[in-house]
């Protein structure tokens, strides 16, 4: 069943950005960053609520002009038409996606349904619509992965390797089809591995903070040694309103982080920060089709956006830490009885199985 609350009437005098799935990590930064912009945009959030959406988030904003939320599923026609005739929006930014890797490898099919066939229904209510910009949010990952050198270019071949992956690479191609076909103007972002407050803790870094301040094991997939380029979420939130106003239609912008870092590094320094040993690190089953390393070059979003990554991993993460611990409630929240089962049968028998504390470098 899909309910869709309608929008109030969108203010005069400002732009009106549609703005899918903020009530999730980066939509949620995205959001905040955009309203405390006086001379930001309105913004619809059309978001149907997943296990990782939280509409609390950004509840205190329910007051302000500037802010509607609209319950809808982008996997729907109607939802989505309806959100559009309403609000009427000059862009299209959308995030709204199923976002977990190791989710996908379970079952991939809410995927497709979101990630593929989702992002062809906003297409198509874009065109209708005559919007102005239609942003897509991607990910480095359907580059695939790379060995100990070289970095991914926008022109580099997608080779996406997982399931997740994969559907983000179809939502990217029907994307750039929208644009050469009929038109639309289209631009594609791939930022690399965000990381900041409010992150689901499925997720690395969350998942570590929350396992270490209750000294509970973490488990660190294979070797430990795949590499991940971090970016602090508001660096990319950045980004994405830079190539938003400033990118040209039908091109490709990369927006990497400035920190290239080990999954096995980046815990020792998180138990660091937190003053905790590093003996909670636990090595257990490989992910399939891990990628063993990711590396993004931004060139042309330096060049063309004028936009850099500010925040270097070591402060980001240090302030990452400060906020999981000041929103314990949330995180408590978030470890709902549905994330337990996930948990449980993610992790069980590879911690039970073979989980062994690292004492030096694989
Ligand atoms: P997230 O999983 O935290 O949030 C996803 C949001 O989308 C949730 O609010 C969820 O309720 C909503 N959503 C899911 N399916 C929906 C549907 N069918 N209809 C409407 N809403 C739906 O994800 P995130 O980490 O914030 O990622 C946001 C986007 O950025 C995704 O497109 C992801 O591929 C991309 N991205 C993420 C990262 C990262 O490191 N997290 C890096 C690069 C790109
Ligand atoms: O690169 C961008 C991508 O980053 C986004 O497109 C995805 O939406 C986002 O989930 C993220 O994907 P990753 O798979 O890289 O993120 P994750 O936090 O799941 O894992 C980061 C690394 O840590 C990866 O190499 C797998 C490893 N890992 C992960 C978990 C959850 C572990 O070793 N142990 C774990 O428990």
């Amino acid at each position: 069943m899909v309910q869709v609350t309608t929008p109030r009437p969108p203010d005069t005098g400002n732009r009106r950005w549609l703005v899918t799935g903020c009530c999730g990590f980066i939509g949620t930064n995205f959001v905040r960053m955009l309203l405390a912009d006086p001379q930001g945009p309105a913004i619809l959030n059309l978001d149907c609520l997943t296990y990782a959406g939280r509409r609390e988030n950004l509840a205190e904003f329910e007051s302000n002009p500037r802010y509607h939320f609209s319950l809808g599923d982008i996997g729907n026609a109607e939802a989505v038409e309806t959100a559009f005739a309403s609000f009427r929006p000059h862009a299209v930014v959308h995030f709204a996606a199923e976002s977990h890797v190791d989710r996908s490898i379970g079952d991939a099919s809410q995927f497709i349904h979101t990630n593929v066939g989702g992002t062809q229904i906003l297409l198509d209510a874009a065109r209708r619509h005559s919007v102005e910009r239609f942003l897509q949010v991607s990910t480095d990952e359907v580059y695939g992965s790379l060995g100990p050198t070289g970095s991914f270019r926008e022109d580099s071949p997608m080779a996406p390797n997982s399931p997740y992956a994969a559907s983000k690479a179809g939502g990217d191609l029907l994307a750039r089809a929208a644009g050469k076909t009929h038109g639309l103007p289209v631009i594609i972002t791939r930022g690399s591995n965000n990381y900041g407050p409010y992150q689901f803790p499925e997720k690395l870094i969350p998942l570590a903070i929350a396992n270490a301040s209750a000294d509970r094991t973490i488990p660190l997939y294979g070797t430990g040694l795949n590499v991940r380029n971090w970016i602090h979420v508001e660096d990319h939130c950045r980004g994405i309103v830079a190539a938003l106003e400033r990118g040209e239609p039908g091109r490709v912008y990369n927006l990497g982080g400035a920190d290239e870092v080990a999954n096995l590094d980046l815990l020792e320094q998180l138990l660091s920060i937190m003053g905790k040993s590093t003996t909670l690190i636990r090595r257990v089953a490989d992910r399939p089709g891990h990628d063993m390393r990711y590396s993004l070059d931004s060139t042309r979003a330096h060049q063309e956006l004028g936009w850099r990554p500010r925040i270097r991993l070591s402060e980001g993460m240090a302030a990452t830490v400060e906020w999981y611990q000041r929103n314990a409630a949330w995180l408590e929240k978030a470890h709902d009885t549905s994330f337990q089962d996930y948990y449980r049968q993610q992790y069980e028998s590879r911690l039970a199985g073979e989980g062994k504390p690292v004492t030096a470098k694989a």
